[in-house]
């Protein structure tokens, strides 16, 4: 309790010291551009994870899935056979990797998108896929399968980069969507 007050105090000393500065429009804007990210999913900042992941298909953010699905999807093990392909890489690589999503998953994020996820899958069994969240099937509940499965340029629900043209920022905003061979999917 002490903390919180001592944080929205030195918050709203910021502010005020914000407002007073020449250049206060500008950085107000830019907190609050800032604020507005956090609305989405923590963007991937680790080298290998983006390398590593991102071979086969975009690397989607740790912000995606709870931490035990993480646990258990990047071990050793289970890498030799990830949906079907072998994943293998090195053993400190993969710890890495391992360490870094269960570090960032969605139960230990405080990205708006990321906390939806967690609360929805704080019970029950640990998902593998994010495709078969339950927020992720509402969002995309209205989609014909002929643009997603049946179109040539996507193929598969897991591939979220086709269609949310900013989802290597994180950014999965229905504005930010673009459907390849449906330009007016949205009519
Ligand atoms: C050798 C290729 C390959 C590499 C490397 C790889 N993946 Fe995958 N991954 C796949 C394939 C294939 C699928 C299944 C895609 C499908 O169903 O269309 C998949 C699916 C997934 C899914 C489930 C997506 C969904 O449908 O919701 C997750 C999560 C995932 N990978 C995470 C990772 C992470 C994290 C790494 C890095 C440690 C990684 N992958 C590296 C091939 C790979
Ligand atoms: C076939 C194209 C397509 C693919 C592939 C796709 N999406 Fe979407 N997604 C959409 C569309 C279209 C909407 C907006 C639906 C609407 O407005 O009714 C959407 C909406 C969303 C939303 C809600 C956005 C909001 O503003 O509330 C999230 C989150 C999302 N997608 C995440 C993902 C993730 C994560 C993946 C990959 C695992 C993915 N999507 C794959 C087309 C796609």
């Amino acid at each position: 309790m002490k903390n919180n007050s001592i944080v929205l105090v030195s918050l709203t000393a910021a502010l005020l010291v914000n407002s007073t500065h020449a250049g206060a429009e500008e950085s107000f804007i830019g907190w609050l551009l800032d604020f507005s990210r956090t609305k989405e999913v923590k963007p991937v900042t680790d080298k290998h994870y983006q390398e590593e992941c991102g071979e086969c298909h975009f690397a989607y953010q740790p912000g995606l899935l709870p931490a035990r699905s993480w646990d258990r999807l990047l071990k050793a093990e289970a890498m030799r056979d990830h949906f079907g392909d072998n994943a293998e890489m090195d053993i400190d690589t993969l710890k890495e990797i391992h360490d870094y999503a269960v570090e960032n998953a969605a139960d230990k994020s405080y990205y708006k998108r990321s906390r939806k996820i967690a609360a929805a899958t704080a019970d029950g069994p640990t998902p593998l896929r994010i495709t078969e969240l339950h927020y992720i099937q509402r969002k995309h509940h209205e989609l014909p399968e002929k643009m997603i499965k049946g179109n040539r340029s996507v193929k598969s629900l897991s591939y979220c980069d086709k269609c949310h043209t900013q989802a290597d920022d994180g950014v999965y905003d229905n504005d930010t969507v673009s459907i390849p061979n449906y330009p007016d999917w949205d009519d």
